[in-house]
C-alpha cells in the first residue's frame, strides 16, 4: 500500500512542467474573452499598488484564514511609513461557518465595533472624517469595483446559506449599521491581494503573492492589454492584480484514490481540486484515509482498528509537521501524536510507516505548489520577455502551512528550482511576508480612501 502511495503521489519533473504549463495555459483560458474555464482568473479592479505616500489611519478586517482579525495602522508617508499597528484575532466560531450571513457578518461587525473603542491616542483621524476600512475577504469574489463584490461561491468548508450572489461589501455594511459603527469600506480585496500589496510596500519587485493556508490561491501583477475579457470597461492602460483563484485547478495532477474519496466526501465535490491537494485544510486528512486503509487492509497497528481513526479530520495537518519533528530513537512524539489523535498505538515500524505517509503527501503538496508558481511566472515572461527571469523577481508567500511546514517550504523551493534551473531560479526569490495582507488591505483603503487627494 505504501509502494502504490507513492507512486501515486510521485512529482518527478515531467509531471511537474506538465503541471506549471498546464497552469500557464489554463491562466491564458480565464483571461480570455469567453471565458467558461477551470481558473476564475478574477480582474481585483486593484490598478495602483501602494507607493509609500499613503497617510491617516486606516482598519483591516481580515475573514477567511483560521483567524478573523481586527486591525488598524497608522501610516506616516514615505518616510515614516508604519507609525503604529494593533491587532486582534481570534478563532471563527464552527457554528457561524454553517449558520447565516447575517450571523458571520454581525460576528465581524462586532468584534470590529469592540476594536474600534479601544483606539488609543497613538493613532490619530482629522476631525470629521469617518473611518475607512479595507476589507479582506479570502474567498472567490466577482469584483464589481475596488470596494464591491458579489460571492461566487464559498470554499474551505464554509456553507452559508443565501451568501452566494449577494454583495459581501453591502452585508457588512449592513451589519455596521446594526451596530450602530459609522465606517466605510474603501477597498475590497482577496487576501493574495492585500499580501502583495503589503509585501510590494517593502520591495517593489514582489510581482506575485501566494497564500499557503487553509486554503490557497495566488495573485500577480497582469497588463490590462492582456486581459481580453476586460475588452469594453473604461479602464486606463496599465496594470491590474488578477486572482487567479488556482484552487480551482485540477489538470494533470497525481491523484490517489484518497483524494477521490476525500473529494467525494466533502461540501463541494469536484471543486477547489488543487487545493485540496496542496493546502493545510486537506493534508492531514489525505494522510488520515491513507493510514485507515493500511490499518484495514495491512493491519499496521494490529489487529483492531479504533474508531476515532474512521473519523474525517481528526488528524491534522500541524500533527504532520509535529510527526515529521520528532527525530527521537524511538519516535515517541510519533507514538504519542497518533494515540491522541486517532487513539491507535503503535509500534516503532508502524511509526515509521506513518512517517512515510506524512512525507509522500506533503512532498506532494510542496512540488505541486511550486509548479503551480512557476507556471505564473512562465507565463508573465512569455509576455514580457526578460521582465521575470531577467531580473529579480519577488513572489511573496503568506499563509500558516507555509510559516509553520518547513518540510513543505522546502518541497516547494526544489521544485522551483529544479524546474526553473539554477540561473533563473538565482533570480526568483520566494519570499515569506508575514500577516501583511492586514497591512496590505489598510494600504489600498488609503489608496482608494475618499480624502486621498488631502494626505
Ligand atoms: C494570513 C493573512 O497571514 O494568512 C490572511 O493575513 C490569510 O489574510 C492567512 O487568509 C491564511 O491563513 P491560514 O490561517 O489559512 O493559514
Ligand atoms: C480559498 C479561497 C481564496 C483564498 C484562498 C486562501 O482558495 O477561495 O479566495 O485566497 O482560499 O485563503
Amino acid at each position: 500500500l505504501l509502494t502504490k502511495l507513492k507512486r501515486d503521489c510521485a512529482t518527478p519533473l515531467p509531471v511537474l512542467e506538465e503541471v506549471a504549463d498546464a497552469m500557464s495555459a489554463q491562466m491564458r483560458s480565464g483571461l480570455a474573452l469567453d471565458a467558461p474555464t477551470q481558473l476564475p482568473m478574477i480582474p481585483t479592479y486593484v490598478q495602483n499598488l501602494p507607493t509609500g505616500n499613503e497617510k491617516g489611519l486606516f482598519y483591516a478586517l481580515d475573514l477567511g484564514g483560521t483567524n478573523f482579525r481586527v486591525l488598524r495602522v497608522q501610516l506616516g508617508g514615505k518616510e515614516e511609513r508604519v507609525i503604529a499597528t494593533e491587532f486582534e484575532q481570534g478563532p471563527i466560531p464552527q457554528h457561524l461557518m454553517f449558520g447565516t450571513t447575517e450571523e458571520l457578518f454581525d460576528f465581524i461587525a462586532s468584534g470590529l465595533a469592540k476594536f474600534a473603542e479601544k483606539e488609543s491616542d497613538k493613532f490619530h483621524l482629522p476631525p470629521g472624517r469617518t473611518r475607512e476600512i479595507g476589507f479582506t475577504f479570502s474567498f472567490p469574489v466577482k469584483q464589481t469595483s475596488i470596494d464591491s463584490g458579489t460571492l461566487i461561491k464559498w470554499t474551505k468548508g464554509f456553507a452559508i446559506s443565501g451568501t452566494e450572489g449577494r454583495d459581501v461589501v453591502a452585508c457588512l455594511n449592513e451589519a455596521l449599521k446594526r451596530q450602530g459603527l459609522n465606517m466605510r469600506v474603501s477597498a475590497l480585496v482577496n487576501d493574495t491581494v492585500g499580501t502583495l500589496a503589503g509585501a510590494e510596500y517593502w520591495d517593489n519587485d514582489v510581482m506575485v503573492a501566494v497564500i499557503l493556508g487553509t486554503g490557497t490561491n495566488a495573485c500577480y501583477v497582469e497588463q490590462i492589454n492582456a486581459i481580453p475579457k476586460l475588452q469594453g470597461h473604461v479602464f486606463p492602460s496599465g496594470r491590474m492584480i488578477i486572482s487567479t483563484e488556482w484552487g480551482a485547478f485540477s489538470t494533470s495532477l497525481p491523484l490517489t484514490e484518497f483524494d477521490e474519496e476525500m473529494d467525494a466526501a466533502s461540501i463541494n465535490p469536484g471543486e477547489q481540486i488543487f487545493e485540496k491537494t496542496i493546502s493545510g485544510m486537506y493534508l492531514g486528512e489525505i494522510v488520515r484515509r491513507a493510514l485507515l486503509k493500511m490499518a484495514q487492509v495491512g493491519g499496521l497497528f494490529g489487529k483492531s482498528v479504533p474508531q476515532k481513526l474512521t473519523m474525517p479530520f481528526t488528524l491534522r495537518t500541524p500533527d504532520l509537521c509535529a510527526m515529521q519533528q520528532d527525530n527521537s530513537v524511538d519516535l515517541q512524539a510519533v507514538g504519542s501524536i497518533l494515540y491522541d489523535r486517532t487513539g491507535v498505538e503503535s509500534n516503532l515500524s508502524a511509526r515509521k510507516i506513518v512517517l512515510e505517509v506524512c512525507d509522500t503527501v506533503i512532498k506532494r503538496g510542496g512540488r505541486l505548489a511550486g509548479a503551480g508558481i512557476v507556471g505564473i511566472l512562465q507565463k508573465m515572461e512569455e509576455d514580457s520577455k526578460g521582465i521575470i527571469f531577467g531580473k529579480r523577481t519577488v513572489v511573496a508567500v503568506d499563509g500558516g502551512l507555509y510559516e509553520n511546514y518547513p518540510h513543505y517550504r522546502a518541497y516547494l523551493q526544489d521544485s522551483v528550482t529544479e524546474l526553473l534551473g539554477l540561473e533563473k531560479s538565482n533570480n526568483v526569490v520566494i519570499q515569506h511576508s508575514k500577516d501583511g495582507s492586514g497591512i496590505g488591505a489598510a494600504l489600498l483603503a488609503a489608496s482608494n480612501s475618499m480624502y486621498k487627494h488631502q494626505f
